[in-house]
């Protein structure tokens, strides 16, 4: 099929160059002209695993264009509009439409009859009914088609996710839709589109939740003594609560599980509901990140160390985003504190209100930010054994042998 991706982010290029291996024809279209530029020189705006591969891969590279303006695009005969710009959330936590809105009032200018609209990103139909309102397009061609692709895995999603969601008022729209995925070993649910939506948001919202009912109950069995492996392990063997995902960290962020919560909680609140547990999920996580840096300082103290260094600088791992990065949390919060810390990453250079060192040194703690490969490890482990008193701390094990 011809298809238009606007937005050419995580979502954008890995849904685009999914769908051009599937031998769709495909227009990624970005605002961002330096992105298309670079893009066009075969260069990734970010980091994924096995992204360049399918990139540069012929049959793939054969099937997509870049561009950066909508009077650019090839708009006949043009099956699919996917959009997959941004929808973060405003500094007062409303969600932020500003990105969505400019693709709708493009969209009206442009789109052409019988082209379906399909939208990947993460925004409630009430939303896009308002968009809809002052224009021409008819709301049965919208398809909402909510992605869960995970950065550092999205390759290996886009091709096996775990499942398909469709929503739509209307079947043929919706039908053709999942037809670009028949192939694909994964149910597919095909549901009004306040439920297709609603499924994303409430799948952000669990996801979260545990994470942050796992750093909770770590300070739990922190402060009582226990081993920390040994209860999640014993807590997630019984099969109504499994062991995926009970992963315990010093934070959790990303661009979507913060903003998607606070926009199910103005959507709790624009219904007058009253939800606490979905309403604290982020304290929650900001409380924890607190703690642990509290950690790191009495860490530091008892081991009569001077300083502190975060590795690694993104939100997890495997990934290069930043947003929303719990060690950029916590390094503001130990800075506040008067603390000397530093971020040590080989891949991201940070801005000048983040101090980054390129070697390691003496008398430091030594905080693992997020699980690493053996290899990265054995690499620390080397490079410290060059180094006089260095504590490295990984929280969600024992103390390593280092
Ligand atoms: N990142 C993820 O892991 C992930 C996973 C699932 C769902 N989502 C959702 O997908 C959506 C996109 O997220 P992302 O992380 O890929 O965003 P991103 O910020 O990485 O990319 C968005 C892109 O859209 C472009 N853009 C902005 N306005 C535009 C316009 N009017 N026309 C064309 N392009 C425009 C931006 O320049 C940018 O390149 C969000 O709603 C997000 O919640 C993200």
């Amino acid at each position: 099929m011809k298809i238009v991706i606007a937005g050419v982010g995580y979502v954008g290029l890995v849904t685009g160059l999914g769908l051009a291996k599937l031998d769709n024809k495909i227009q990624f279209l970005d605002i961002d002209s330096n992105k298309i530029n670079k893009l066009k020189d075969k260069e990734l705006p970010f980091y994924e695993p096995g992204l360049k591969e399918l990139f540069v891969a012929p049959d793939v590279y054969g099937n997509i264009t870049f561009h950066d303006s909508y009077s650019k695009i090839d708009w006949v005969n043009l099956d699919i509009f996917m959009i997959c710009v941004q929808t973060p959330s405003t500094t007062d936590g409303t969600l932020d439409t500003s990105f969505m809105t400019n693709v709708f009032s493009e969209l009206n200018l442009h789109l052409k009859n019988n082209t379906i609209v399909c939208i990947k990103s993460t925004i409630h139909p009430s939303a896009v009914n308002s968009f809809l309102e002052s224009s021409d397009i008819k709301s049965e061609r919208i398809v909402f088609n909510p992605e869960f692709l995970r950065e550092g895995s999205a390759i290996d999603d886009f091709f096996n996710p775990d499942r398909i969601v469709i929503g739509s008022d209307d079947l043929d729209n919706a039908q053709k839709i999942a037809t670009l995925y028949e192939n694909f070993p994964s149910e597919m649910l095909f549901t009004d589109p306040i439920s297709s939506q609603l499924i994303k948001y409430l799948a952000n919202t669990y996801l979260p939740l545990r994470l942050s009912f796992a750093n909770e109950a770590s300070q739990l069995v922190s402060t009582m003594g226990g081993t920390l492996g040994d209860v999640l392990k014993g807590i997630g063997l019984d099969t109504r609560i499994g062991q995926n995902y009970l992963r315990p960290s010093p934070g959790w962020g990303g661009s979507c599980f913060p903003k998607d919560l606070n926009e199910i909680q103005n959507l709790a609140d624009n219904n007058s509901l009253n939800l606490p547990i979905i309403k604290n999920i982020n304290e929650s996580n900001n409380i924890h990140m607190e703690w642990f840096g509290n950690q790191l300082i009495e860490i530091k103290k008892e081991k009569k160390l001077q300083q502190i260094v975060l590795l690694g600088a993104s939100f997890k791992e495997n990934t290069d985003d930043i947003r929303h990065s719990p060690t950029l949390t916590i390094y503001k919060n130990l800075k506040a504190l008067g603390e000397k810390i530093y971020i040590y990453d080989q891949y991201i250079e940070l801005d000048e209100d983040f101090d980054e060192i390129t070697n390691f040194e003496d008398n430091t703690l030594y905080v693992e930010m997020f699980p690493i490969s053996d290899n990265v490890f054995k690499e620390y482990k080397e490079k410290l054994s060059k180094y006089e008193n260095v504590y490295y701390f990984r929280f969600w094990e024992e103390v390593l042998d280092i």
